[in-house]
C-alpha cells in the first residue's frame, strides 16, 4: 500500500464506519472523547485509511505519537526480530538487555551532563505518577505544584496535577490533596492582563510572593511539574527567561523540577527534548507518546542521585517489555540516522511561516505559536479575542470531511503535530484544506 494524498471515496463516516461506530458506542466506555468519526483500518507514513477506503492526511500523529510516521519499516523490522527472541519476562524480578541498552541511548539526549537513571512504565500518566512519587520519596516533602492549564494525564496522581478542564476532574474529588497551582505564562491571554516583556514576568511573582509566602512552605514542597510547552492546554510556549527563572528558584529551594515532556519530547519541538530550548536541565523528565512508535511506553528519567528509593518502592509487571524497548531503540536510531530532529526544526519553520501567512488573510486566527512541529493555532471571534470554539470545532469536522485529521487543544485552538517526516508538499496539501474551510467561514 502506498498513498499519494488524502482521498475521500465515501462521505465519512461511510457505511462501514457508521456500523462500527454504533457497535463501539454500544460496547466501549463513553468517557472517550472521539474527535472525529475515523474508524482506522491501516496506515502508512503520514496517511491513515479508514474502513470505507477513505484516506486521511494526519496532522495530529495520534497526539504526537507517530513521529516517524505510521509503521516505519525499520521499527517494524525491529519489532518482528524481537518477537522471535523474547516477548516477556517480568522486569521486577529479572533483567533484560533492551532495558539497559535503551537507557544508554536515551540518556545521551536528556539535557544535563550528569549521571542519570530511568524507570520504565507504560504511559504518560504512569510516567507522571512515577515522577511525583520519586520526588516525594527523595525529598520526603509533601507538596507538589503544577501549572494552571497544564495536562499530565488521567491516573489519580496525574489528574490531580491536571487543570486543563474540569470534565477530567468532575466526580473524582477530592483530588490528591498535596496539589497546588500557579499561573502558566499564557501570554496571549495573560491572567493578569499584562503584556510580556513589560510585565517583568508578573506571573512568576505568584509563585514566589503568594504560593511560597501564603499557601505552601517551599521547604515542604517536593516538586514543581511543568510542561515546557503546554500540550492539551493549547500548545503554549513560555518565555525562555520564565523557564530559566523557574529552574533557578527550584534549585535554590531544593525543590525538584519535573519537566513533563510526554508530548514535547522526542524531537517534536525541533530539539530532542523541549527543555533544551530554554537551556534548563530538569531534575526529572517524563516521556511517553513518540517513545515506541505507538506501542505503550513511558519513562521517568532523573539525575542518578534522585532515584534513591528502596527495592519495592515502585515497580510494574509489564514495564519496559523487550518488544517495546526494541521498537524504542529503533525510533532513536532512525531519529539520529535520518536527522529527524533537525528536519522537524526546518519543516516547522516553514509550517509556521505558512500559518502566519494564513493568519494575515483570516482574522479568525488570533495566534500562531509553537516550536518545531508542535504548533498551536488559536481561533477568535473578534478583536477582543473571544474564543471561537464553535469555529474551531467546525473546522475540525470540515477538514475531516475533506481528508485531513486535526486535533483540538485548549478552548479554541487546534494542535498541529504532523509526523516529523512530513514533506513540505504534504504540509501544503493540509494547509490548503484548512484554508478552503476557513474561506467558507469568512
Ligand atoms: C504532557 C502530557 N503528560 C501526560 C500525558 C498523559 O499521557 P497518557 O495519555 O499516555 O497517559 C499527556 C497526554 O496527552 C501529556 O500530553
Amino acid at each position: 500500500m502506498s498513498y499519494s494524498g488524502p482521498r475521500i471515496v465515501t462521505a465519512p463516516p461511510g457505511p462501514k464506519a457508521q456500523k462500527y461506530i454504533e457497535m463501539d458506542h454500544d460496547r466501549l466506555s463513553p468517557s472517550l472523547t472521539r474527535t472525529s468519526p475515523l474508524v482506522a483500518l491501516r496506515a502508512e507514513g503520514v496517511y491513515v485509511e479508514d474502513v470505507d477506503g477513505n484516506v486521511f492526511l494526519d496532522f495530529g500523529s495520534g497526539i504526537a505519537v507517530t513521529a516517524l510516521g505510521h509503521r516505519h519499516p525499520d521499527v517494524i523490522a525491529a519489532i518482528k526480530k524481537q518477537l522471535d527472541e523474547l516477548i516477556f519476562v517480568n522486569s521486577l524480578d529479572y533483567y533484560t538487555l533492551p532495558q539497559i541498552e535503551y537507557a544508554d541511548m536515551l540518556f545521551k539526549h536528556i539535557p544535563g551532563n550528569f549521571k542519570k537513571k530511568i524507570f520504565y512504565c507504560n504511559s504518560g500518566s504512569e510516567a507522571v505518577d512515577t515522577a511525583i512519587k520519586l520526588a516525594k520519596a527523595h525529598t520526603r516533602r509533601c507538596y507538589g505544584i503544577g501549572y494552571i492549564n497544564g495536562f499530565h494525564g488521567r491516573t489519580i496522581g496525574a489528574i490531580s496535577m491536571t487543570t486543563t478542564n474540569v470534565a477530567g476532574r468532575r466526580g473524582f474529588g477530592p483530588m490528591y490533596p498535596i496539589a497546588q497551582f500557579v499561573p502558566y505564562p499564557y501570554c496571549y491571554r495573560c491572567m493578569f492582563g499584562r503584556e510580556y516583556p513589560s510585565c517583568g514576568l508578573y506571573c512568576m511573582n505568584y509563585l514566589t510572593d503568594i504560593m511560597f509566602k501564603k499557601i505552601v512552605p517551599p521547604d515542604e514542597t517536593a516538586y514543581i511539574i511543568i510542561e515546557p510547552v503546554q500540550g492539551a492546554g493549547g500548545y503554549i510556549v513560555p518565555p525562555v527567561e520564565f523557564m530559566q527563572k523557574l529552574a533557578e528558584i527550584t534549585a535554590e529551594k531544593g525543590i525538584l523540577l519535573i519537566a513533563d515532556e510526554v508530548q514535547s519530547g522526542f524531537g517534536r519541538t525541533g530539539k530532542m527534548f523541549a527543555s533544551s530550548h530554554f537551556g534548563i536541565e530538569p531534575d526529572i523528565i517524563t516521556c511517553s507518546k513518540a517513545f515506541a512508535h505507538g506501542l505503550p511506553a513511558g519513562a521517568a528519567v532523573s539525575k542518578a542521585e534522585i532515584m534513591d528509593w528502596e527495592p519495592g518502592a515502585h515497580e510494574g509487571t509489564l514495564n519496559g517489555g523487550p518488544v517495546i524497548l526494541e521498537a524504542a531503540k529503533m525510533v532513536l536510531t532512525v531519529m539520529e540516522r535520518d536527522k529527524i530532529v533537525q528536519r522537524a526544526e526546518e519543516t516547522g519553520k516553514y509550517f509556521r511561516s505558512c500559518l502566519l501567512d494564513m493568519q494575515s488573510r483570516n482574522p479568525c486566527i488570533g495566534d500562531v505559536r509553537g516550536l518545531g512541529l508542535m504548533i498551536g493555532v488559536e481561533f477568535i471571534k473578534d478583536t477582543k479575542k473571544t474564543p471561537a470554539k464553535d469555529l474551531r470545532d467546525r473546522l475540525i469536522d470540515d477538514a475531516f470531511n475533506k481528508g485531513l485529521l486535526l486535533l483540538a487543544a485548549g478552548e479554541s485552538s487546534i494542535r498541529l503535530a504532523p509526523p516529523l517526516i512530513i514533506t513540505r508538499e504534504q504540509l501544503d496539501t493540509g494547509l490548503s484544506i484548512i484554508e478552503d474551510c476557513l474561506k467558507q467561514y469568512r
